[in-house]
């Protein structure tokens, strides 16, 4: 009987496992910051937007979903970045492999970045990108691959059977077009499908386990995150990190920032036309209107027109809007009740993007062309404005650039110029190829599925229009094999860094996005094509079949460091590291700012030490038990940590932290900490922690 009872209980068991409809899931949340001093921060090219301290810290986000018998699996991860670059890709996946063997692979991992422009660069292979961020920084490169993989790692470990929902809902009154001009290019039959030259939607995926314990919240949505401007030098994750910030807080309730198993992503989309800075442009020197075809103040040009955010400065820009888009985000999971289910699917590509020809229709044919940047690219955007007096929407050369430009770096060949009409060519970045390549040819397509969900993994920056269009391909092409109500989802900013793609209508009118299309007038035509290919493949069950494509170089980069090395740290006579230079106040008023100037340190010395989780806590003093309690850390929207460097090894540190109204009145203290180096002659260096602590000092309500 007691065996019977057993056998039965197997046998009830068994089928019910086995016809499972759950999926296997895991998320995962890893720092990513890397050094927060003196690396050109990634985005706007400004030679003088070094890191200086931190605002908030960078974080790796990842999700793997499997198919309950593990026959196959997927990785998605949103890291707070620029973009992911192709030595990046690279370095991960092999660390993967060396890690997991099979298991995660090219065509099953698709690494997407926020596209915040205040994040660290100096991840990059290509010389383009060594220019503008000093080179190859392998501190910074170190703490991007090593956040990644730990926060693939955090989502393997915690691998359970959930089940995922989609939503999706719109985000109103937090972008604009900041290039309506080349929009208005499109065919007016295609414009009037839509109500907005912006997409609003929100897509977002709701993970819970089958005991409905929720895992965590993975959302796509186009725009730049450009709240903070090329002026900023304080490390951040901006408008989208806020939001993530938000929401991880309200789920980790109680805990510290960075901290807690639930996990909130808020991933890139076709934002290359899409500006968070809805004020619109407008000349700063006389506060006109400069929303232009060729964004041109009368008085000091295009330099002059710029585009703010709703707020009253940047940061409570980036609040604004990312707290438009966490209420967003919070309101779909909230409702969500659709339920993805359905088999995964994973297919990737390597293509020469310098050599693709695209069947236009039934008589014609296009080609992509070698990488080459147009003169509008060197205008920037309202969001970040370029340099001299290149302006958006420039159709024609200009001798005294191209004179230049043919000293130093030759003159583009007579096929790239021909290739890439109308842009007028001012970089010629795929034929030069010294001391490196200038801009990547090979580049990934992927693309995987999770029951009705595709994700496309796209290398750059799309605009709205650009992203619709190959929306609309992807989907219309699993239907034609007989797979209806696909949800294709764009994912920016994945695998390598190619900058924009704009329609070919749009190319026309060569504004900023149209300039920086580097492959030309039919690269959307050709991507269409390409992952029109990738999706074929999936529905057909012929992945295996799709060719794996020319593997991108790992360029050894060697001798490109414009950064100097830290030079030891020192500390004033008399004085350590950590001692107090100012003292706080006695009293704040909440809304006030607590804040406290020490002896410092480069925190670079700190960037690969994991023994460094935080530069700051704000402590709050515990009545009852007697001890200091942390209550904000540097990776906390309330707190700031400015770095400057004086002469000769010195430093200071200042620690803000800008009271908000939901402190607790009490005790409360600023701690700061770092690692200082101490460079022995001809021995190696070494680094040793330090801390220093102001005074208390008490908060009272208003
Ligand atoms: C695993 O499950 C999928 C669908 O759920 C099925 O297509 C596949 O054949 C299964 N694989 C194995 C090895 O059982
Ligand atoms: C950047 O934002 C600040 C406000 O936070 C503003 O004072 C400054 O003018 C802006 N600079 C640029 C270049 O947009
Ligand atoms: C932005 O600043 C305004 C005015 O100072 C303030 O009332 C508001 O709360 C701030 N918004 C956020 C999201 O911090
Ligand atoms: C890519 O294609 C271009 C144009 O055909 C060719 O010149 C180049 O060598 C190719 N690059 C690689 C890495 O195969
Ligand atoms: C095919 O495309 C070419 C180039 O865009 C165009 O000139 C031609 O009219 C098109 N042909 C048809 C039949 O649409
Ligand atoms: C741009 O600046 C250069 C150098 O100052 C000058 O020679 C050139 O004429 C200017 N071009 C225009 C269109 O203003
Ligand atoms: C490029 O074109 C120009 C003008 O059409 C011509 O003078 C020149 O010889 C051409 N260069 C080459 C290398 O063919
Ligand atoms: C860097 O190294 C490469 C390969 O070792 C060499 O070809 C190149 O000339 C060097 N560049 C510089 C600027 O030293
Ligand atoms: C990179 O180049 C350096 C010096 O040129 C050499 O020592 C090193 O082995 C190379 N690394 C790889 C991975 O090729
Ligand atoms: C903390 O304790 C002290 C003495 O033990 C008392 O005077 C004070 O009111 C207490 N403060 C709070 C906020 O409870
Ligand atoms: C990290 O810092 C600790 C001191 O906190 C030091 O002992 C250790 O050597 C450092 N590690 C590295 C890799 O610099
Ligand atoms: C601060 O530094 C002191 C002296 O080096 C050390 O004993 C203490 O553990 C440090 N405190 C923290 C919180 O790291």
């Amino acid at each position: 009987m007691f065996t019977s009872l057993v056998f039965s209980l197997i046998l009830t068991q068994i089928p019910s496992a086995a016809v499972s409809k759950n999926y296997r899931i895991g998320v995962g949340r890893a720092d990513c910051t890397g050094p927060v001093a003196e690396i050109p921060l990634m985005g706007y090219a400004n030679p003088d937007q070094l890191a200086g301290g931190i605002l908030s810290r960078l974080y790796s986000r990842a999700f793997i979903v499997a198919q309950p018998n593990d026959s196959k699996r997927v990785v998605f991860v949103s890291a707070d970045i620029g973009m992911v670059s192709q030595r990046l890709r690279l370095e991960v996946i092999k660390q993967l492999k060396s890690k997991y063997g099979e298991l995660y692979r090219q065509d099953n991992v698709i690494l997407s970045g926020t596209h915040t422009h205040s994040g660290p660069g100096g991840y990059f292979q290509y010389t383009l990108f060594l220019i503008t961020s000093k080179g190859l920084i392998k501190p910074s490169l170190n703490a991007l691959v090593n956040g990644i993989v730990k926060s693939i790692d955090i989502a393997h470990e915690n691998m359970k059977e959930g089940r995922l929902f989609i939503n999706k809902g719109l985000v109103e009154n937090s972008q604009i077009n900041r290039s309506p001009y080349s929009y208005l290019q499109n065919p007016e039959s295609e414009r009037n499908r839509y109500s907005s030259n912006t997409d609003k939607e929100m897509v977002v995926l709701k993970m819970v386990d089958v005991n409905g314990q929720e895992l965590g919240l993975f959302s796509w949505f186009a725009i730049h995150p450009v709240n903070m401007n090329n002026t900023n030098l304080l490390v951040n994750s901006d408008n989208v990190g806020y939001a993530s910030y938000l929401f991880e807080q309200e789920k980790n309730k109680g805990l510290l920032p960075g901290e807690g198993s639930f996990v909130a992503a808020f991933a890139s989309s076709n934002l290359g036309d899409v500006s968070p800075n809805i004020k619109g442009p407008h000349c700063i020197n006389t506060g006109e209107s400069c929303d232009n075809p060729h964004s041109y103040c009368p008085v000091g040009g295009a330099k002059m027109c710029m585009a703010a955010g709703p707020g009253s400065d940047m940061i409570n820009s980036s609040k604004i809007i990312g707290q438009n888009l966490y209420l967003k985000a919070k309101e779909l999971y909230t409702s969500a009740s659709q339920e993805v289910t359905g088999p995964l699917h994973s297919a990737h590509q390597w293509v020469n993007m310098s050599d693709v020809t695209v069947q236009l229709n039934a008589t014609h044919t296009g080609k992509t062309c070698k990488p080459a940047l147009g003169y509008s690219f060197a205008a920037g955007t309202i969001d970040g404005v370029g340099f001299c007096n290149f302006t958006q929407g420039s159709l024609e050369g200009q001798p005294f650039w191209e004179t230049i430009r043919n000293q130093l770096l030759g003159e583009p060949s007579n096929e790239t110029k021909e290739c890439h009409k109308p842009k007028p060519i001012l970089l010629n970045t795929g034929e030069i190829s010294l001391p490196y390549p200038w801009h990547p040819e090979i580049v990934d397509v992927q693309l995987f599925t999770i029951g009705s969900l595709a994700i496309v993994a796209f290398p750059g920056e799309l605009t709205t229009m650009s992203g619709r269009r190959l929306r609309e391909a992807i989907k219309s092409e699993f239907e034609s094999h007989g797979t209806q109500g696909m949800n294709v989802v764009i994912a920016g900013l994945c695998n390598v860094y190619t900058h924009y793609v704009t329609t070919y209508e749009e190319y026309q009118a060569q504004r900023y996005e149209a300039a920086s299309t580097i492959y030309g007038p039919h690269t959307l035509s050709a991507y269409i094509q390409l992952f029109r290919g990738l999706a074929k493949a999936i529905a057909t069950n012929t992945v295996q079949d799709l060719p794996n494509g020319p593997e991108p170089p790992f360029i050894n980069v060697t001798n490109m460091t414009l950064l100097p090395s830290v030079l030891a740290d020192v500390a004033p006579l008399s004085k350590t590291f950590g001692d107090v230079l100012q003292e706080v106040q006695p009293q704040y008023r909440v809304g006030e700012v607590a804040e406290a100037t020490f002896v410092g340190a480069n925190p670079r010395n700190s960037a690969e030490n994991t023994t460094l989780k935080t530069f700051l806590t704000v402590e709050k003093y515990e009545n009852v038990s007697g001890n200091w309690h942390v209550m904000y850390n540097d990776a906390s929207w309330d707190t700031k940590f400015y770095w400057t460097k004086g002469f000769l090894g010195r430093s200071q540190a200042r620690v803000e932290w800008h009271i908000p109204s939901s402190a607790e009145p009490g005790l409360y203290r600023i701690q700061y900490f770092g690692h200082y180096k101490v460079q022995p002659i001809l021995k190696p260096a070494q680094f040793y922690a330090f801390n220093g602590t102001s005074s208390a000092f008490e908060v009272v309500k208003l």
